[in-house]
């Protein structure tokens, strides 16, 4: 099935989603494993969901916080999953790049971003983690013969990859492969966030203002 957007909404603040959607589903291309395959299709096929996650934000504030940035965290995530299994080895690369796919789903409907970027109600009384569970569940379970064990493990990459239960995972990463997804997400999400607040503030200084949360000041240098 064809997702292309219409022409007007490709391009968000000088990034061509489609170009980075194109990109996602060519590493989708390169899952070997038949159940994990069928799944990934299914997302990819599905013109609504997909007209969603190619322009919802992956937060509201912290990190990835405009238009596409979901897929665009998505898509690094991807990357660098690509490139950890290499240096590792002997981790199930197939259900970590599908982890890393799609354990953000769930922002599709976290947030509403029609013309400002807020919390949807949904989001609010149930988080990106439950709502993504869920539309996984109903997708694997479309697929004839997906081992259930198998759903587990990918489920399990889906509830744990926040990696505690203050940040809002119920369950602690307890694979490698959920291991390595909750640190690739914690990578990509501090340097995105923390390289949009030193281009956010002062941009001659050589210093960005202090960051509440992270609890530092950033040294941007000359
Ligand atoms: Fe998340
Ligand atoms: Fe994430």
């Amino acid at each position: 099935m064809n997702c292309r957007l219409k022409p007007l909404q490709t391009v968000v603040f000088g990034k061509d989603l489609q170009q980075m959607f194109d990109r996602l589903k060519k590493i989708s291309e390169t899952v070997e494993t038949g159940h994990f395959k069928k799944l990934l299709d299914l997302f990819w096929d599905d013109a609504g969901l997909v007209e969603k996650f190619i322009k919802a934000p992956a937060a509201k504030k912290m990190h990835h916080a405009y238009l596409g940035g979901l897929l665009e965290h998505t898509l690094s995530l991807a990357l660098l999953a690509e490139k950890v299994v290499e240096h590792y080895g002997g981790i199930d690369k197939d259900l970590l790049l599908t982890g890393a796919m799609l354990h953000d789903i769930g922002k599709i409907s976290e947030f509403e971003f029609e013309r400002s970027i807020d919390y949807s109600d949904e989001g609010r009384l149930i988080s990106h983690i439950v709502i993504g569970l869920d539309l996984i569940e109903k997708k694997m379970n479309q697929i004839e013969n997906f081992p259930e064990k198998t759903k587990m493990l990918l489920k399990h990459l889906i509830v744990s990859h926040h990696g505690s239960r203050e940040l809002g995972s119920p369950q602690l990463p307890m694979t490698l492969e959920a291991v390595m997804l909750h640190y690739l997400d914690e990578i990509d999400s501090k340097i995105n966030g923390i390289r949009e607040f030193m281009e956010s503030n002062d941009v001659d200084g050589e210093w960005t203002p202090y960051h509440k949360l992270l609890e530092r000041y950033f040294y941007k240098g000359k």
